[in-house]
């Protein structure tokens, strides 16, 4: 039973100050539940509204790529510098410490290899599951204009479906095949679509017309690194992503295929929340190296 309130000093409560109900900091997500918001801050910084997730759930679909060969060993330094990672829940349960407390972004579609048609996905976590490995989101492949298109937008929807029951954020990447090409008008179709249809992050590629992409698109969208680059090139892309609207990153390969990843990573960060120029982050990011 509570001990009676003995203390001695008078009760105040504040008549003079109306409880403030403020509005949530990230864009498009101020409807949601509690849950499902403080699962969104935990991957988007909230002082900067931003985020530097680091992608390698590469090997889903294309087995040992190249710098994640031994996940333990080239991606656990870069760790402390995300703010999400985003992984397969293979390697979060075989290599992951899980005392690690950022984000998780969970790949949740999946099935065919390189080898196959590969819009041809199916929902590849059960929402249960994810809910035991505590993540922040299920990520969802999304083949706008692809072979399976509409498969690939039913598991979107039943992810979201299932998300909103349990607070879980769903992040849709928009997947191109090699038949579509990569420009503003298929980019904004696709990431649109993707959020009408109730994805709460969308993640897709930065192309020429990015602002009106980002505009158009009621949710915060993050940007995939694509391929490699050099390394001033691939900090001039998320600079440029950042001044048009995206909220965030979501890079992998231009990050562990560095001659530096650490370095990277940290250049990218400046980028992506303490808004420096590319001279500024590519300066930091040599800098660093040096140092290594
Ligand atoms: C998407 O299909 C991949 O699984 C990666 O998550 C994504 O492509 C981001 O990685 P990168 O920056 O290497 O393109």
């Amino acid at each position: 039973m509570a001990e009676q309130d003995f203390s001695k000093k008078e009760k105040n409560y504040y008549t003079d100050i109306p409880q403030k109900c403020e509005a949530f900091f990230l864009k498009g997500s101020n409807s949601y539940d509690w849950g499902m918001k403080n699962r969104l801050a935990r991957i988007f910084n909230p002082r900067s509204g931003k985020t530097v997730m680091l992608a390698f759930d590469h090997g889903y679909f294309q087995g040992p790529t190249t710098g994640l060969e031994r996940v333990d060993i080239t991606i656990k330094p870069l760790i402390p510098s995300a703010d999400a990672l985003m992984l397969t829940r293979g390697i979060l349960r075989s290599v992951i410490d899980p005392s690690h407390t950022n984000a998780v972004v969970m790949r949740a579609s999946g099935g065919p290899s390189i080898l196959k048609e590969l819009s041809d996905e199916r929902i590849a976590v059960d929402m249960e599951d994810a809910l035991r490995m505590n993540v922040s989101a299920v990520a969802v492949q999304v083949f706008i204009g692809g072979a399976n298109e509409t498969q690939t937008v039913n598991n979107m929807t039943r992810l979201v479906d299932m998300g909103m029951r349990y607070g879980m954020p769903v992040l849709g990447v928009t997947a191109v095949g090699t038949e579509l090409v990569r420009d503003a008008r298929y980019i904004g179709l696709a990431t649109r679509i993707l959020a009408e249809l109730g994805v709460s992050i969308v993640k897709t590629y930065f192309v020429p017309g990015f602002e009106q992409v980002a505009a158009a698109c009621p949710v915060p969208i993050v940007i995939a690194g694509g391929k490699k680059l050099p390394e001033k090139d691939a900090l001039q892309m998320a600079r440029d992503a950042i001044n048009q609207g995206a909220s965030g990153v979501d890079m992998g390969r231009n990050i562990f295929q560095s001659e530096s990843p650490v370095a990277m990573i940290g250049a990218v960060r400046k980028v992506v929340h303490d808004n420096v120029s590319v001279k500024e982050a590519y300066e930091y990011y040599l800098d660093m190296k040096k140092k290594k």
